[in-house]
């Protein structure tokens, strides 16, 4: 698939200002009340529910109203949530798919309605989002949060001789995964490990546990895996930051001393990912930019809804925010309230 990095909130800027804070002086007709519609997958997941935050801010300051409603892990429930918004009368809808590869009759009752859907955060594969023109996408670019994830790892163990702790030349790791079928899940660890290779780093994989982004379920597996290898693992990557505090829940709660903990690496950034950088626990992660995500949705919103979908807000269905690598080094620029301008540019 083609990435092309289309994010420019001066476009939308431009486009949205005029309406939104022009006083109406050279405007005749108000601008129409942008009501958006959002569905979330499952809103008790950490970093969904911070992007959610976001978007509520976003959406505040853009002087448009959201009612959000929670699927709970269910595409059925979904689908009927999606159709009591619409029938509450939102103008445009932010779908974050239970089941990212049936998003059909969803597509279908907003077409229908005549009401543009931006999806964000499970991607609907390509074919579905050209079902209809009023389709688009926000999200991330999966592969370079998994790249970036190995380049953070292989510098730390290039760094740090301790990381090879058995001397063997080979790091012994373990994966913990996301959702299977989740765009981010199997091409982070695939991209993640192939980065370590490529930098030189002779792996060998003990395990791996499927958690789901789940910080308990990661807990759970990750004892499990100790149970079988105990000190032998000297690196966790886990495809988000949730999952890596599981792991490293794990290993508080069987009492291993700082010597024989691995190195843990995350995805996310979300405040308990960026709290452990800080205090020692987590090396690493790459932050998944939700402010600029929440930003990107908002800004698309109101624009399709009081500009229509022709025109400049029409031509690009897909926008991406870029990742960036975290360290203890880097991680008080994500802490304060962060943002997204640092993307705008180019
Ligand atoms: C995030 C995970 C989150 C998942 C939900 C991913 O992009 O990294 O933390 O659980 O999206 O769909
Ligand atoms: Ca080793």
């Amino acid at each position: 698939m083609k990435i092309k990095r289309i994010f420019a909130a001066g476009m939308f800027l431009a486009i949205s200002v005029p309406w939104l804070w022009g006083c109406g002086k050279q405007q005749s007709a108000e601008p129409i009340k942008v009501h958006v519609g959002v569905a979330c997958y499952n809103q008790s997941d950490t970093f969904i529910s911070e992007l959610l935050a976001c978007f509520r801010e976003e959406v505040n300051e853009l002087g448009a109203a959201a009612t959000i409603r929670d699927g709970a892990g269910s595409q059925r429930v979904q689908n009927d949530q999606v159709k009591e918004l619409i029938d509450a009368g939102c103008n445009v809808l932010c779908v974050n798919l239970v089941d990212r590869a049936d998003p059909s009759e969803i597509i279908d009752l907003a077409r229908e309605n005549d009401i543009p859907i931006i999806f964000f955060n499970r991607e609907p594969v390509a074919e579905d989002l050209k079902q209809w023109d009023k389709l688009y996408y926000v999200g991330a670019d999966a592969k370079q949060s998994g790249v970036m994830q190995g380049e953070l790892a292989a510098d730390r163990i290039k760094s740090n001789s301790q990381a090879d702790r058995n001397k063997d030349g080979k790091i012994q790791y373990v994966v913990l995964e996301g959702e299977p079928g989740h765009q981010d899940a199997i091409i982070r660890t695939e991209n993640a490990v192939n980065t370590l290779r490529s930098n030189g780093i002779e792996m060998e994989k003990l395990s791996y546990g499927i958690a789901n982004w789940n910080r308990a379920q990661a807990q759970n597996r990750m004892q499990q895996i100790i149970g079988k290898y105990q000190n032998q693992i000297e690196l966790v990557l886990a495809n988000n930051d949730d999952m890596a505090l599981g792991a490293i829940d794990a290993y508080e709660k069987l009492n291993f001393t700082e010597n024989a903990l691995p190195i843990f690496f995350g995805i996310d950034g979300t405040d308990d990912g960026l709290k452990a950088i800080v205090d020692s626990k987590l090396a690493g992660t790459v932050y998944n930019d939700k402010e600029g995500q929440a930003e990107a949705m908002a800004r698309l919103a109101v624009t399709i809804v009081q500009e229509g979908t022709e025109g400049q807000a029409g031509e690009e269905k897909y926008i991406y925010l870029p990742y960036e690598k975290v360290t203890s080094e880097n991680v008080r620029n994500f802490m304060a309230p962060k943002k997204s301008e640092s993307n705008t540019g180019s």
